[in-house]
């Protein structure tokens, strides 16, 4: 039985009929492991241009930072208006480049201080990079070349962004598979989430949810939303309708080395409620707020992505029935 909800937000018409989804059943029913796996290998077949999330470009300062993206240990930092993305071995002696410092915008090696930047040196050289203004992308090689930015779905063109990022022991696309289950929204996350029904798949993938989030209690804001995704490393929640519309959650996965992923997830809120100005002027105070909830949601799917993952290498395993 569901308990009485209140809708504080804005009043959202009757959901329409929906298509592509058994509404009558229950929400384990609907969640059928073949639709979301077929999903998922047409997410995986989408182009990307080989670019991958490193993380939020406010983390990337004037000091090195250390990463590890599908394998390669890399170097980022802010060189005057840009950032880099580099080896993170020096050419020399192949000191780790991330314990040295930034100087006038060119990286210095801790070990003998060789200078490094944009230009390279022999064979060493930062890698493609792209800050799209709130995230830093990286790819190597250029064999998908014709594809120069990464996909990204809209953005609104006012908001408040907050950027988590998380690392699981799994793969990315236990990560996407996680976001193509909506139906585990109100169980598995009651806590935030008071109330998820999907109402639509479309024919592109594109699944809508109608979702009340909890405020207190039984009081909650309810949306409409939807899910999508628009390359095989992302998937992007969109509110469409009650408040909020065009706030998008970006969850990215990129691989650290298999079974190893980083989840990076922007938040971009926007509202034409007149307080968002002011908290747009106030947005290191909302910021923390937007963190808190995606983290401790990320929290929870962190556990439902690697589950996944350990139940997926467990059958595959020799000898063991799948
Ligand atoms: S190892 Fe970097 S300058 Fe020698
Ligand atoms: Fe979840």
């Amino acid at each position: 039985m569901t308990s009485r909800l209140f809708n504080i937000g804005k009043p959202l018409p009757p959901s329409p009929p929906g298509q592509g989804v058994r509404f009558d059943q229950p929400d384990w029913a609907q969640a059928s492991p073949k639709l979301i796996r077929e999903m998922l290998s047409r997410a995986l077949a989408r182009p990307s241009g080989g670019w991958l999330v490193v993380d939020a470009s406010r983390h990337i300062a004037s000091r090195p930072r250390h990463y590890v993206v599908a394998g390669r240990e890399l170097v980022a930092w802010r060189a005057a208006e840009r950032i880099l993305v580099a080896p993170n071995a020096c050419p020399h002696m192949k000191a780790p480049l991330s314990e040295g410092r930034v100087s006038d915008g060119k990286l210095v090696c801790p070990w003998h201080g060789l200078r490094l930047g944009a230009e390279g040196f022999g064979s060493w050289k930062p890698y493609d990079s792209f800050d799209d203004g709130v995230l830093t992308w990286v790819r190597f090689g250029a064999d998908e070349a014709s594809i120069d930015r990464p996909i990204l779905a809209p953005r609104p063109e006012r908001f408040i962004d907050g950027v988590v990022r998380v690392e699981a022991r799994c793969d990315p696309s236990d990560v996407i598979a996680n976001r193509l289950d909506p139906w585990h929204g109100a169980h598995f996350h009651p806590h935030t989430f008071a109330r998820l029904r999907v109402t639509n798949l479309s024919a592109d993938d594109v699944l809508s949810v109608r979702v009340a989030y909890r405020v207190a209690g039984p009081v909650c804001v309810e949306v409409d939303c939807t899910f999508h995704s628009p390359e095989p490393n992302t998937i992007v929640m969109t509110i469409v309708g009650g408040d909020g519309v065009g706030s998008v959650v970006e969850t990215h996965a990129s691989p650290i080395e298999p079974g190893r992923t980083a989840i990076v997830e922007a938040t971009l809120a926007t509202s034409d409620r007149a307080g968002f100005r002011l908290a747009m002027l106030a947005s290191s105070v909302v910021r923390p707020f937007i963190l808190r909830t995606a983290h401790r949601l990320w929290m929870d799917d962190v556990t439902y992505a690697e589950r996944s993952y350990a139940a997926r290498v467990r059958t595959s395993a020799p000898g063991v029935e799948g």
